[in-house]
């Protein structure tokens, strides 16, 4: 388990630049095995996910390497096998694979995929798409199995808009003859992207980012070179860290209308914020004011910043109401933050938080990436030291957080 300490009354000043997306990068990987040629992604994070993926493809006969934000994938040495299941286990984006390996092979078989325990997460709405295309799909012993005599494009309605049964039936759609529409699609801008990436390799994908995606099967995808958008999460994240130690921190490298949501929030507590073309510049309040806020699909405001929200609001002058209504256990980071002297009441999707003027160091514990992220965030305005577990956590979903504060003048030091 690696643990980090932060010194706190930080407030954080300075310019730094964003990641590339880890949700297009976790599914640019896997779709790169859709190609007959290699495939070059930019802008990847260096995220312990996107290492264990490589290392699932290589255990398939592909060549990937990952160097300087570039991951380079050849291909042509796939092979069918089952990939290990403690690599599949890693990470949530696994079952990428499965949806690829079906396209390609007309089979596949894979681990439950493993992520953040963040409350129930079913896979029902993949096996729909899966089966709307041909496939038999099946989970037996802790293991994805899907068949296919024949894949044949079909309509697919998504009874939740999800992100993971979008993409993974949009993998599995590419190369399958006829048209495959997926009604109710998740909308989001890494979806978007993602389509752009498959269209460069010669998929024909319309309406991503809308509700209704339109795919019509190609018979061959080639090769190409891609280069991911900003992540909205990581920004999002620095944009909050700002504006609760009442600093002044300019972001690079993002696309700012992605943000809306979180901007209006930040907004709403007293945060000025100043949008340019591709920088985000927050200046943080005194003491942010309390604010409700309420998680939906983008672009509502997204689940993944409730974390750093919530915990923002626990410093707030007066009472917030924050509902959750994406995960059904994400509020695991404020039981922590009482450890610090926050005041929290969770009633079913609901936290209820009351401002106090100052949080105090504890020794705390995040159990997922969101959560170890905010009680770093959280140390960076107790009074005293905090010691942070479950960094590990952070690191499958953030490059480095630590030293992209430490370069905002925050005192964290990994031990
Ligand atoms: N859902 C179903 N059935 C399914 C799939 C999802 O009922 O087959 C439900 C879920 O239980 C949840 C909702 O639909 O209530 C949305 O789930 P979604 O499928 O969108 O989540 P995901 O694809 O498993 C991704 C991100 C999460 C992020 C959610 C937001 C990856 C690897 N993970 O998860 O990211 O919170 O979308 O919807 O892309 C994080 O980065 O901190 C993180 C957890």
């Amino acid at each position: 388990m690696t643990s980090v300490l932060v010194k706190g009354k930080t407030r954080l000043r300075g310019e730094v630049t964003v990641n590339g997306s880890k949700y297009v990068a976790l599914a640019a990987i896997p779709a790169a095995l859709l190609a007959d040629e290699p495939v070059t992604i930019e802008n990847v994070p260096d995220l312990s996910d996107v290492r264990v993926f490589c290392d699932i493809l290589r255990g398939l006969g592909v060549q990937a390497t990952f160097a300087d934000g570039v991951v380079t994938i050849d291909p042509r040495g796939l092979v069918y096998a089952v990939p290990k299941p403690e690599l599949m286990r890693k990470l949530r984006a696994s079952y990428y694979l499965l949806g690829v390996m079906l396209a390609r092979f007309g089979r596949a078989e894979g681990a439950l995929p493993g992520g953040d325990d963040i409350g129930p997460r079913p896979i029902d709405q993949h096996l729909k798409g899966f089966r709307a295309l041909g496939a038999e799909a099946h989970i037996e012993h802790g293991s994805i199995k899907l068949s296919a005599q024949k894949l044949s494009g079909n309509s697919v309605y998504m009874d939740v808009a999800s992100v993971g049964a979008t993409i993974n039936t949009m993998l599995s759609a590419v190369l399958t003859e006829g048209q495959t529409t997926i009604i109710n699609a998740y909308q989001a801008p890494w979806i978007i992207d993602l389509s752009n990436m498959l269209n460069a390799m010669g998929a024909r994908v319309f309406g991503p980012g809308t509700e209704t995606i339109r795919i019509q099967g190609v018979k061959r995808l080639h090769g190409c070179q891609h280069s991911i958008i900003p992540d909205q999460s990581e920004a999002a994240t620095l944009m909050i860290a700002a504006a609760l130690t009442g600093g002044d921190v300019k972001l690079n490298n993002v696309i700012p209308m992605h943000l809306d949501a979180v901007v209006a929030k930040l907004r709403e507590t007293g945060a000025v914020v100043v949008a340019g073309e591709d920088t985000v510049r927050v200046m943080g309040p005194e003491r942010p004011t309390a604010v409700n806020v309420k998680t939906l699909p983008y672009p509502g405001f997204f689940t993944d910043f409730q974390a750093p929200m919530s915990t923002l609001l626990t410093i707030a002058d007066g009472t917030s109401i924050v509902t959750e209504t994406v995960w059904d256990e994400r509020f695991k980071h404020l039981e922590e933050l009482t450890k610090m002297g926050a005041s929290v009441r969770i009633e079913g999707r609901s936290a209820i938080i009351e401002g106090v003027d100052c949080l105090t160091s504890a020794e705390v514990r995040g159990g997922d990436l969101r959560a170890s992220a905010s009680l770093v965030l959280a140390g960076m305005v107790a009074e005293g030291e905090t010691l942070v577990h479950g960094i590990d956590h952070m690191d499958r979903g953030y490059e480095r957080l630590d030293l992209k504060l430490a370069q905002l003048g925050a005192w964290v030091e990994r031990v």
